[in-house]
């Protein structure tokens, strides 16, 4: 039966599509519950890179259910974009099946977006400027399109007009003529929904009957715990639940169906866009980190910010998600980099020491890691297999890490391709 979400542990970008991969080869379907093509997916597969936005990685699976959740906000520019370049590729897409409660991106989304940031000046969030905000406030707005409304033009073009006039005011100020034509956005979507019907369906009821059957499904999170719009660092997080609960409203089961959840976090960390990072590297060791790391984004190829790994983090999204697993991704990339530092507490700027992350954002935003430091190692693990052949430094490495946060480390990441993970022993 089992149900198994795998979600970020960290700021996102922690390799979840690898594990994600990894898994979708045995499990009989994977489906995505929140985020939209602000994600990014970067899978290697012999001589072959896949970069995904939008569709879960475990398309490549033929013709098992890979789904994308009600939950999803989704951009058909970008989704019919991706489809091309599998078809291009040879990719049997016959197991693709989306919501038709999923809610659309539209044009004035991407503006709205890009207005907000701009007009928050200083103080923006540095958002991936896809939509996604807006698409999400529409849809608690009771302003938003979903995916089934591309199949009957009608309702289409009612609901695009009700979307459009509050939209064009609020441009106003940004966009002097907005190219936001009723007739011919209808006409466009309406082609969306031509080449997309095929794989429209209740991914909810296909969940549950695979479930039901017996069968294993994957529960693909975006992005990750800290950029959780509930419990990230409001209000520099995206506008979705990333954290494991959310793939029950996102795919549609009950809380009973998740059997497991795997939180995977870097062995250091990153961060995209503004916000509080405690354990942030803003030095030269830090652009060494990035570098090492190849640490530039997949949607938007800003560099990240990076530092050292935070426990107290990590600590912080094992509580909120009920990690059952961890997976660690990026172990190779702290060879030869010398001793190792671990965030295990903070200090406030009152002189407080702290071993649980603050709710408060003032505190937040003034904290000093308090570190452990562990000793490094020289090898070079990429060719590592197995557990028994990590030097003892990087056993130590994971053991402390699994220790601190109490959750067994599962599997290890020890470069971009999929051979290139450790399962550990429990
Ligand atoms: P949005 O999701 O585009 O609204 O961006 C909100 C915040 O989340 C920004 O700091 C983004 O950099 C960050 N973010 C969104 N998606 C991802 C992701 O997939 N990886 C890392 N950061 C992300």
């Amino acid at each position: 039966m089992p149900g198994i979400v795998i979600v970020g542990a960290q700021w996102g970008d922690e390799g979840k599509g690898k594990l994600v991969d990894l898994m979708a080869e045995k499990a009989d379907g994977v489906i995505r519950y929140q985020g939209g093509n602000n994600a990014g997916h970067t899978i290697v597969h012999g001589d072959v890179t896949w970069k995904f936005h939008l569709i879960p990685s475990g398309i490549l699976y033929s013709s098992k259910p890979c789904m994308i959740g009600n939950g999803v906000v989704i951009d058909p520019v970008v989704l019919t974009g991706e489809l091309d370049g599998l078809k291009g590729r040879g990719v049997d897409l016959s197991g693709l099946k989306i919501s038709a409660n999923a809610h659309l991106i539209m044009p004035y989304h991407l503006m709205l977006d890009t207005a907000g940031e701009a007009r928050l000046g200083k103080l923006q969030i540095g958002t991936t400027r896809r939509g996604i905000g807006p698409a999400y406030m529409d849809k608690a707005a009771r302003l938003g399109i979903r995916v089934q409304d591309l199949l009957d033009e009608k309702i289409l073009k009612k609901k695009i007009a009700a979307a459009l006039a509050p939209k064009k005011a609020q441009l106003r100020d940004w966009e002097k003529d907005p190219a936001l034509d009723l007739q011919s956005m209808t006409e466009e979507y309406l082609a969306y929904g031509n080449r997309i019907e095929q794989y429209i369906t209740d991914t909810a009821k296909l969940v549950h009957e695979e479930l039901k059957g017996g069968g294993t499904i994957i529960f693909e999170g975006a992005q990750g715990a800290m950029l959780d719009i509930d419990h990230g660092t409001y209000p520099f997080v995206t506008s979705s639940n990333p954290i494991a609960g959310a793939a029950c409203v996102g795919a549609g089961v009950g809380p009973l169906a998740i059997n497991e959840v795997w939180g995977v976090a870097k062995a250091y960390a990153t961060r995209v866009g503004a916000g509080p990072f405690p354990t942030e590297l803003d030095n030269e060791f830090g652009e060494t980190l990035r570098k090492a790391g190849g640490e530039f984004g997949t949607t938007t190829g800003r560099p990240r910010r990076t530092g050292w790994l935070d426990l107290v983090q990590l600590k912080y999204a094992a509580r909120i998600n009920g990690f059952s697993h961890l997976a660690i991704t990026k172990l190779d990339v702290l060879s030869g980099l010398g001793d190792l530092k671990l965030c295990t507490s903070y200090k406030t700027n009152t002189g407080a020491e702290l071993d649980d992350f603050p709710y408060h954002q003032s505190v937040v935003h003034h904290l000093e890691p308090v570190y452990t430091t562990l000793p490094g190692w020289d090898e070079d693990l990429t060719k590592v297999r197995e557990e028994k052949d990590l030097p003892d430094a990087a056993r130590e490495y994971l053991a402390f890490i699994a220790h601190e946060v109490e959750v067994p480390v599962a599997m290890v990441g020890v470069g971009p391709a999929r051979d290139q993970m450790i399962t550990m022993s429990a």
